[in-house]
């Protein structure tokens, strides 16, 4: 049986006659922290509302935890926890009494529950203090002890560090790495901040205008990318020289440089080919990319390309 929580088949969402999402298959496993990316307006919450049910897809289906969504919302549901975009909250009441109208809604829930979320979210010294005079980061996290309540299995996070300082992201990440290594919990969660999910992610969604881009591990996307900077005198020669080999694809970038793509098998080959013909390497070396670089270079649209060129 598969191990997913969240499978998406085909799901696709057109509002009038704009595709938002469009053919999207994700999957989301067990132990997962899933980030789910893509620019502004590319449908990541439309999507996250479709897998919770709370937008009907056009087409394609959703499995989570195991049920299909247009047969059987709630039993699903049940075991999930999420928040999507900004929490709302009673302003004048205090974060305790936020949580406890909230079970009263939702089926009820023990004081030890409310405590036991308070605490696993760093609030149990404030939670008699009315939201009015939380931080934007104590809302952030009363919202995240809102999704814990009902002891999901999992959780589903839009955009949890949105607008957040260095230490309240740098809290959220901590606490989003407790859910899964204490709780066991699986997380998916999209973020803009790429840096952060590139220190939390295990697994990524890229998506651009409602279509997947990539799903996988960062490293694997990270990996497949290896360029090499390589310095040489007589610039424009070696440029010639290598820009012949099929195998190899050559850029300049203005400076003194060539940046060459090229497997991993490759890299003694070509420098055992440079130094023959009597260049001078001066620097051979790996450029990893960041998750930044690599995802604006895959989600820059044709327009913003062609601008910088
Ligand atoms: N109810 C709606 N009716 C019409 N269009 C909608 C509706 N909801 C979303 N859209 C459109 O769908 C597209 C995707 O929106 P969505 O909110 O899913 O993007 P997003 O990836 O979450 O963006 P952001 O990073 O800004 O939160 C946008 O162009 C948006 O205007
Ligand atoms: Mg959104």
């Amino acid at each position: 049986m598969s191990d997913a929580v969240l499978e998406t088949e085909l799901l696709t969402k057109k509002y009038s006659r704009r595709v938002v999402v469009n053919q999207l298959s994700l999957k989301v496993e067990r132990g997962d922290i899933f980030g789910f990316l893509g620019r502004n307006g590319a449908g990541k919450s439309t999507t996250i509302r479709m897998a919770l049910g709370l937008v009907r897809p056009t087409s394609g289906r959703v499995r989570l935890l195991g049920h299909d969504m247009s047969k059987h919302p709630l039993r699903a549901l049940a075991r999930i926890g999420a928040i999507i975009e900004a929490p709302a909250f009673y302003d004048h009441f205090s974060g305790w009494r936020n949580l406890r109208m909230f079970a009263a809604m939702s089926g009820g829930a023990k004081t030890e529950r409310i405590e036991a979320v308070l605490d696993i979210v760093g609030l149990r010294d404030r939670a008699h203090d009315p939201v009015r005079v939380y931080s934007h980061g104590m809302r952030q996290r009363l919202g995240i002890a809102q999704a814990l309540l009902p002891a999901p299995e999992f959780v589903i996070l839009d955009e949890p560090t949105d607008g957040l300082d260095p230490q309240g992201i740098h809290e959220m990440r901590l606490l989003i790495r407790r859910l899964r290594d204490e709780l066991g919990l699986t997380i998916m969660l999209s973020s803009h901040l790429l840096f952060e999910v590139e220190q939390i992610c295990n697994r990524i969604a890229i998506i651009d205008q409602g279509r997947l881009i990539y799903q996988g591990s960062i490293e694997e996307l990270i990996a497949k990318t290896t360029t090499i900077k390589l310095t040489v005198d007589r610039i424009e020669e070696a440029y010639q020289l290598l820009s012949h080999n099929p195998k190899l694809s050559v850029s300049r970038n203005g400076d003194q440089s060539l940046y060459v793509i090229m497997a991993d098998d490759q890299i003694p080959l070509v420098n055992a080919l440079l130094v023959e013909r009597g260049f001078r390497v001066m620097e051979l070396s790996p450029q990893r990319e960041t998750l930044e670089q690599v995802f604006l270079r895959l989600t820059q649209n044709p327009a913003t390309t062609e601008a910088k060129n």
